[in-house]
């Protein structure tokens, strides 16, 4: 038996302590995740009517064309049915679209640090993986230019960038996205989009026309608060689609999360309300960190990047005694930052609390 050699190089995704034992080890009463950026308000309540009608229904396979989930997203989106592609998370669209265009010969260029699933796929599929240092939390496009080639099949940005929150702005996608040459694919990845209120954030779907070499991963993880059902999407041109089609596993993705992304989509409210909360949640942290004198980067995000100028890894340990779990910046390319998800109003003010204590016992 041999593994594909490049598999040796990668280690197996590290899934934190379950919650229960952690509340166990440091006799907890109760635990708060913020390390995965998930919607601290839950999903819409219509969701929950929806999955009830559908277990009746376990038996039989899923749709693979996840018909009712695509004729409502497209209706959602204005795009057509066919610029669809439906992944298990998005995760799975970035994994689809590594296996139909990486190999051995070709390379593809990302940023660093982000979204850790481009290069893992990347190396996978015997590909070269070009990456270019992030400066000061913004994507060097003009050095991601430079590093594409002909043998470029892939062009990954991450906005926001996931661990920094940053976005890349109208004008800058569009003086990027006319120099790369059309035959490399550029992928946007969207999936904190919903939360986004910065008014020059671009919208990518009306350039799918002009540019049919631009693609474009969004997911009902984040806002729509849908992660453990696995559901995210791909939206491009009919003909790059349907080019993408064959590598996508038939039922990838479950009934379950197929009706329980079509019942969030209908409920924009929902949405709106999180939006509104997580933005208020932000300043929270933004205060906090002017009052600290701690540099962070503002984010369009559900999450934020701060710099403590510790050790991540004593840090995260502290909070997790305190019942708080977060990402140490050592994992994500940023050592003496922790990445925090904005929780509900009470969650953001209690871990700020034992925060504050841990910076003051660090000054005495
Ligand atoms: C930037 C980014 N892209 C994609 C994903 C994958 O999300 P999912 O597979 O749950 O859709 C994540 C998850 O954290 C992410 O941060």
């Amino acid at each position: 038996m041999e593994i594909k050699k490049q598999l040796l190089s990668l280690t197996p995704y590290q899934p934190g302590k379950p919650m229960d034992e952690v509340k166990r080890e440091f006799a907890l009463d109760k635990i708060v995740k913020l390390a995965s950026n998930e919607n601290p308000f839950g999903c819409s309540i219509h969701v929950k009517t929806a999955i009830m009608e559908q277990l009746g229904k376990a038996a039989t396979y899923p749709d693979g064309y996840a018909r009712q989930l695509r004729e409502s997203l497209a209706a959602h989106l204005s795009v057509a049915e066919e610029e669809l592609i439906f992944g298990n998370g998005s995760d799975e669209v970035i994994q689809i679209i590594s296996r139909a265009l990486l190999h051995s010969g070709k390379n593809t260029v990302m940023a660093t640090p982000t979204f850790p699933q481009y290069k893992h796929n990347a190396v996978i599929e015997g590909a070269e993986v070009r990456e270019v240092v992030i400066k000061d939390g913004h994507h060097q496009l003009d050095d991601m230019l430079k590093q594409i080639d002909e043998n470029t099949a892939i062009v990954w940005l991450c906005s926001p960038n996931n661990p920094t929150g940053t976005y890349i702005n109208e004008e800058r996608l569009l003086s990027f996205i006319q120099k790369v040459p059309s035959t490399c694919l550029i992928v946007i990845d969207e999936a904190y989009k919903e939360y986004v209120t910065a008014q020059d954030y671009p919208e990518t779907l009306k350039l799918l026309k002009e540019y049919p070499n631009l693609l474009v991963t969004r997911t009902f993880s984040k806002a729509y608060g849908l992660a453990s059902f696995r559901i995210g999407y791909g939206v491009a041109n009919k003909e790059l689609i349907r080019l993408l089609e064959p590598a996508r596993e038939p039922f990838n993705t479950n009934s379950m999360a197929q009706v329980a992304a079509t019942a969030g989509i209908q409920d924009q409210i929902f949405i709106k309300n999180c939006v509104e909360k997580n933005k208020q949640g932000l300043e929270q942290f933004y205060s906090f960190c002017r009052e600290l004198q701690l540099a962070y980067y503002p984010s369009e995000g559900n999450f934020i990047l701060i710099d403590f100028e510790a050790d991540s890894d004593v840090l995260f340990h502290y909070l997790l005694t305190k019942g708080y779990i977060v990402r140490s910046g050592n994992a994500l390319g940023y050592p003496g930052c922790l990445r925090i998800t904005i929780g509900t109003e009470e969650q953001n003010r209690e871990i700020i609390s034992h925060l504050k204590e841990y910076k003051l016992k660090q000054a005495i």
